[in-house]
């Protein structure tokens, strides 16, 4: 089958049809998927159709697999099922934070490198999509007088900012049970050794440094109103066996609504962090 290659708005995305299975476990084909993610931030693979153990030696491929010892899968620690059918996962009742736009492990020191997300069965009431937004091309379309204004400005990220989007009334049991995960204060713009710079920001961020907390919450809305505008977006509709990649230093990202019952499942492994944010 041939392969093709699609370039999907002018600043995110590759879709790459024709390679499946084992195809996809080469490192010809590894080293092209990293360049494409340096390049596009998103990589998908349409019908990409992957078993666990392909989709872990891919992941290999790719870089460092974080071991995921809640992610419910019986086999594979390394695989996380993402649904919100609790039987099939412990964390299924925190998936409605993902419907929210999000940057994942801002908590930690060094955020994970990149989220490979493959479509077990898709979800079968209308919801279910995947959108992504760039936030690299977002920092590049600010005006140089925005930009200046974010310099040194800090940010404080917490698990619990991203559950009171979803509760913003917790018991003060549950309020206490967030408050337990760490929270971790990082540059609002991330400067990568290459140079690029993208925004951190998304549902974890609570809270600026030194700011009033309602000023600080109207830099962070209209920061995120920004880059979740069209053009920095990109929606992933699902086709079961899609495998979709993303550089989750720079794509906030969000499952687009599905209910509670949905059949969809998706197997998620995760590549630890390279950058600490600077
Ligand atoms: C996630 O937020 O990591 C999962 C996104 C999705 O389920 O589409």
């Amino acid at each position: 089958m041939a392969v093709t290659v699609t370039e999907l708005t002018p600043t995110t995305g590759v879709e790459i049809s024709g390679l499946s299975g084992s195809r996809l476990v080469d490192p010809g084909v590894a080293a092209e998927c990293r360049s494409a993610l340096e390049r596009r931030g998103v990589v998908i693979y349409r019908e990409a159709d992957v078993d666990d153990d392909e989709l872990v030696a891919f992941s290999r491929l790719l870089g460092e697999v974080v071991p995921l010892p809640m992610g419910g899968h019986a086999t594979h620690p390394e695989i996380q099922r993402i649904t919100r059918d609790p039987s099939k996962s412990p964390l299924a009742a925190y998936r409605e934070s993902t419907f929210h736009w999000h940057i994942d492990g801002t908590t930690e020191e060094v955020p994970n490198r990149a989220t490979l997300l493959t479509a077990r069965r898709i979800a079968d009431d209308g919801g279910g999509d995947t959108a992504f937004a760039n936030t690299f091309a977002a920092y590049e379309a600010l005006s140089e007088t925005e930009r200046k204004e974010l310099d040194g400005v800090r940010v404080v990220h917490s698990f619990t900012a991203s559950q009171l989007l979803v509760t913003p009334d917790p018991s003060p049991k549950e309020r206490a049970a967030w408050d337990r995960n760490p929270a971790r204060e990082h540059p609002l713009v991330w400067t990568r050794r290459s140079g690029r710079r993208s925004l951190l920001i998304g549902a974890t961020a609570g809270e600026v440094v030194g700011r009033e907390a309602k000023e600080g919450r109207e830099l962070l809305d209209r920061l995120l109103d920004w880059a979740t505008r069209p053009e920095f977006t990109l929606r992933h509709r699902w086709r079961q066996g899609d495998l979709v990649i993303w550089d989750n230093t720079g794509m906030l990202h969000r499952a687009l609504p599905y209910g509670e019952a949905s059949a969809r499942l998706m197997h998620r492994t995760s590549l630890a962090g390279e950058e600490e944010v600077a």
